[in-house]
């Protein structure tokens, strides 16, 4: 029998007494409204058929259900409900059974905890990620998991949101069955089958007794909930996905699917859930830039790393753990010999730990080779420069890598701040010359800036970020100017946060208002562990150029002076004693702010926790909008994303921009103005910022035209 409707993205087809329901719903058959009228109107027809025995629901293409339509969030509500669509598939008369491969997730592994009995093949990947958007299971998943394996691998699976493979779910209940083989229709049809022959009963998920054992079950949610307290800082979700799973122990079924819709909508409602949704298509929209539209990556098999200091050694093993070869270039045998060394030092503190074994780490350590010599480069389709922060030594070092570089080779620098036009323009290949901007811990951070000189060749872009792809960083496109889209705006903020400690306010009590916004250190804290003799090198370079002008607070010169790097040198903004990792604010610190208060003519004054946030963010947004209108981000969301994935911005406010959408940009731009009134050269508002205030415009309106 032919299907009835090929073109919805829900078909139905007879195959002897089962009926076949296929989603179809590109590119991951999210639960959007056609989608969830179509899974009802099947059941009604199945029962409603004689000739149906039983369902057979699956997923066409690579994934079976990969949750709700996240796009419908904060949009009004279409019926049926996902809920209803559920409780519908549960109540058919006739078994239901659903085959599982590639994901089922969130909403998707809903409906198969509603189905009667449930199939997976190898490479299914089952979980409720929901926490990550901000919510909770949404459609009977709090009260149907625990239900089926217990509330102890039910709050596991919803607090931590994280993919279990088949294996996994069979051994916790989740399924009932695993495929041979990965047709998951032969699967399903075989499965459905021998329940028709056995008799198999409906079997629904309500009445499953997992929550039987009412005190084993009441410790683990008591114990879910103390830990969930301590760890889950800020988010909202968390413990409403304890209080759901208590409703399903205290509970009917149906009494806790109302308590569960309740929790639900108080998430859907919270700010939280929409910073962290607009991530989630952040961090897939910024693989969207212009010229990897139509290019093809050049294939990149061996990659050349220039310089083994801190980046160097850290971009070396990013490489090394995405199976790639690596060949160091340094100075001399020292120099090289210490650059090999910070690479093993990484792999002997995973071996320590247990999370790697000695061997694995001489295998890697197989695909590391190190030389003196440039012409060890000849055959490297990629070579990455981390040389010292100097445009004469880079430009030596590129003068070399044009002289023994193969013809196509990519040359890249990991430059912070200097000028890639200008390395570029000094070799006889710019148009394949990038920046890529790793961030320290190189092989940890998330965050790659590719940054884009005028002259590079679109395949060129399109390599690098197939490049990110392979290390599993998150890329950004840049374009070039002094610190790109981060550091740039780092330095602004960081200017704000100078003044107000100048001003008043404690490095302590910054950071701490700056901890208690949702951020894991506060700025101070960050130069400390960085090391403050960075910055102070880059302050004294720029020393020459910096506008008279322009107000300069000197407390980070004056600590400096002092030797006091931060947590290397035991001291810093904060004490250290005895190699301590978390400081202790130190008096002396704050003797030497009251002198440079002194010295600067300020009288210091109180600052309100809400007003340094307010400040800090202010500079931020500010800047952020600048680095938008000069194009140098491509959309307001790519400087979310790099703030995300760089700087520790709390995922939950969604990135800075975002976050600035949510407090309305008139009332941003109305505090810059008020701040202008003291310091007009620094909080000069943005033309961009002025632009979407007087259309009545925001951010995410640039996000949406690109
Ligand atoms: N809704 C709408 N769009 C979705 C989506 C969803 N649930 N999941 C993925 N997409 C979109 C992506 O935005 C992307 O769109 P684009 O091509 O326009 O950029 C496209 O589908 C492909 O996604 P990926 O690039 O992520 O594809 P991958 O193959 O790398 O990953 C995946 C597939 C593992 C399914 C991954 O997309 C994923 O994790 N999706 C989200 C799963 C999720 O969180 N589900 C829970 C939703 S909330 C819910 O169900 C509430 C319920 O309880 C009521
Ligand atoms: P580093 O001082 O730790 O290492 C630089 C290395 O380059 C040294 O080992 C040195 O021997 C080697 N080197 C210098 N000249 C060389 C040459 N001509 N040929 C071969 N090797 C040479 O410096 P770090 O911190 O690793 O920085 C390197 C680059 O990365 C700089 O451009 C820096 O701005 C950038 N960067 C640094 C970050 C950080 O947090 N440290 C973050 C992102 C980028």
């Amino acid at each position: 029998m032919s299907p009835d409707t090929p073109t919805e993205v829900v078909s139905r087809e007879l195959h002897g007494k089962v009926l076949l329901v296929t989603i179809n719903n590109p590119p991951v058959n999210a639960l959007g409204v056609d989608v969830r009228r179509g899974i009802l109107d099947a059941i009604d027809a199945a029962d409603a058929d004689h000739d149906v025995q039983s369902v057979l629901i699956v997923g066409a293409g690579r994934n079976f259900i990969a949750g709700a339509d996240i796009r419908e969030f904060g949009k009004p509500p279409l019926p049926p409900s996902l809920p209803d669509v559920c409780n519908r598939i549960e109540a058919c008369s006739k078994p239901v059974v659903a085959a599982i491969h590639g994901a089922a997730l969130g909403g998707g592994l809903e409906i198969a905890l509603a189905a009667h009995y449930r199939l997976a093949v190898a490479g299914a990947k089952l979980g409720l990620p929901e926490v990550q958007l901000g919510l909770i299971p949404g459609a009977g998943g709090t009260q149907r998991a625990p239900r089926l394996i217990g509330a102890k691998a039910a709050l596991d699976l919803m607090l931590s949101g994280r993919h279990i493979g088949a294996e996994e779910a069979l051994t916790l209940g989740l399924v009932d069955r695993l495929g041979r083989s990965d047709n998951i229709l032969a699967e399903g049809f075989a499965y459905a089958q021998e329940l028709l022959s056995a008799h198999a009963p409906v079997r629904r998920t309500r009445n499953a007794d997992a929550l039987a054992d009412r005190q084993k079950n009441q410790t683990a949610i008591e114990a879910a909930r103390a830990d969930t307290a301590k760890k889950s800082r800020g988010l909202f979700s968390p413990l409403k996905i304890v209080e759901a799973v208590e409703a399903a122990l205290d509970h009917s079924f149906d009494e806790g699917l109302r308590i569960e819709r309740k929790l639900f909508l108080q998430c859907i409602d919270s700010p939280q859930r929409a910073g962290l949704i607009h991530a989630f298509f952040a961090e897939r929209e910024v693989l969207k830039v212009p010229e990897t539209r139509n290019a093809k990556p050049r294939a990149i098999e061996r990659v050349g790393i220039v310089g083994g200091g801190t980046m160097g050694a850290g971009i070396a093993v990013a490489v090394l753990d995405a199976g790639l070869p690596v060949t160091m270039i340094e100075r001399d045998e020292a120099a090289l010999a210490r650059g090999r060394t910070h690479v093993e030092k990484v792999y002997d503190g995973l071996i320590a730990k247990g999370r790697m074994t000695a061997d694995a780490k001489a295998a890697t350590m197989a695909r590391f080779t190190g030389s003196t010599s440039y012409d060890a480069l000849a055959q490297g389709d990629l070579v990455i420069e981390a040389v010292f922060e100097d445009i004469m030594v880079k430009q030596a070092v590129f003068a070399e890598l044009d002289r023994v570089c193969k013809p196509g080779a990519v040359l890249a620098s990991n430059t912070s701040y200097l000028d890639i036009d200008a390395i570029a323009a000094s070799i006889s290949r710019p148009a394949d010359v990038i920046g890529l901007h790793f961030f320290s811990p190189a092989n940890i951070m998330k965050l790659l800036e590719i940054v884009i000189p005028a002259k590079v060749s679109a395949d060129v872009v399109a390599t690098a970020f197939e490049l990110a792809k392979k290390l599993r960083k998150v890329p950004v496109r840049a374009g070039v100017c002094d610190g790109f889209i981060g550091n740039r705006i780092l330095a602004a903020y960081r200017q704000a946060a100078d003044y107000m400690m100048e001003d008043g306010a404690s490095p302590y009590q910054i950071d701490q208002a700056l901890r208690d916004f949702g951020y894991p250190m506060g700025p101070f804290q960050v130069s400390d562990l960085a090391g403050g003799d960075i910055g102070w090198a880059t302050r004294k370079r720029k020393a020459a150029t910096r506008d008279p002008s322009a107000r300069y607070v000197q407390i980070a010169d004056r600590i400096c002076e002092r030797g006091w790097f931060g947590q290397k040198t035991g001291r810093g903004y904060y004490l250290y004693p005895e190699g301590a990792r978390i400081g202790t604010p130190d008096p002396e610190v704050l003797t030497i702010i009251d002198a440079e208060r002194q010295r600067a003519g300020i009288t210091p004054r109180s600052f309100i926790n809400e007003e340094i946030i307010r400040r800090y963010m202010a500079a931020m947004i500010n800047e952020g909008a600048n680095v938008v209108h000069q194009r140098i981000a491509l959309r307001p969301l790519d400087v979310d994303v790099t703030f995300l994935y760089g700087y520790g911005f709390p995922r939950y406010r969604g990135g800075p921009m975002k976050y600035a959408d949510t407090v309305g940009l008139p009332n941003v731009l109305s505090d810059i103005r008020e701040f202008a009134k003291e310091d007009p050269l620094f909080w000069q508002p943005s033309p961009l910022l002025i632009d979407l205030v007087e259309r009545g415009a925001n951010f995410d309106t640039l996000n949406q035209s690109e």
